[in-house]
């Protein structure tokens, strides 16, 4: 009896450590065990937003400012953005997929195409005509080359939408003066 009570005692305690352990564990168990069976392996926390993926979204970014962040891309934004990672992300971008930028060569320094603080206030027409026509057309730095002839016109408005879609802060439609709304409300 008492040794039955002994095996019990020790039977429990090494089950509750067990419990307890496998709370911490974050390796894998065995070499054959893969880590998304969650016996003993926390489940890895989901990237924030993943969940948000519209049913046949066409394709995502990840945010620049947050790993953890996955943003959902239409299909014109997914168009913009692999026009962007053609022709846009050595200047307008910190790193590249072919290693560093030339960010920090070009002056000024060309904004970051997630920069809310510089791209949320002008307009899509303002975004429009400086990659049309380059940084000299419209009176800045010839350093922002034109694109109006190797660019059709949709590839240009897909570029801006992505731009949109990756904005930091977020972009957010809204009438900038009383003419847009008006004119919202009139079409
Ligand atoms: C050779 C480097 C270079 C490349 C490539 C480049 N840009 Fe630029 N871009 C610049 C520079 C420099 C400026 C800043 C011009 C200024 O402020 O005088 C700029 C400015 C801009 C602006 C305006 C921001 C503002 O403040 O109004 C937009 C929008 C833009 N670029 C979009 C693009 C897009 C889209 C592409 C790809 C199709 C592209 N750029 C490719 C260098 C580049």
């Amino acid at each position: 009896m008492k040794f039955l009570v002994i095996y019990l005692s020790a039977l429990v305690s090494s089950l509750g450590a067990t419990v307890l352990v496998s709370q911490n564990i974050t390796t894998k168990p065995v070499w054959c065990w893969p880590r998304d069976w969650h016996i003993f392996a926390k489940a890895k926390p989901h990237a924030n937003g993943n969940e948000f993926v519209p049913y046949g979204s066409y394709g995502s970014e990840v945010d620049w400012n947050n790993p953890e962040k996955i943003i959902p891309l239409d299909y014109d934004q997914a168009q913009g953005k692999r026009i962007f990672y053609q022709q846009c992300v050595w200047c307008h971008a910190d790193s590249t997929p072919a290693g560093p930028s030339n960010r920090s060569n070009v002056t000024p320094d060309p904004p970051l195409m997630n920069d809310g603080k510089i791209l949320n206030d002008k307009s899509d027409e303002s975004l429009r005509k400086i990659i049309t026509l380059g940084g000299s057309g419209v009176g800045k730095s010839a350093m922002m080359p034109p694109y109006g002839l190797s660019l059709a016109p949709n590839e240009i408005n897909d570029l801006i939408a992505y731009t949109r879609a990756i904005a930091a802060p977020e972009y957010h439609t809204q009438p900038h003066s009383f003419k847009q709304i008006w004119r919202s409300k009139t079409q």
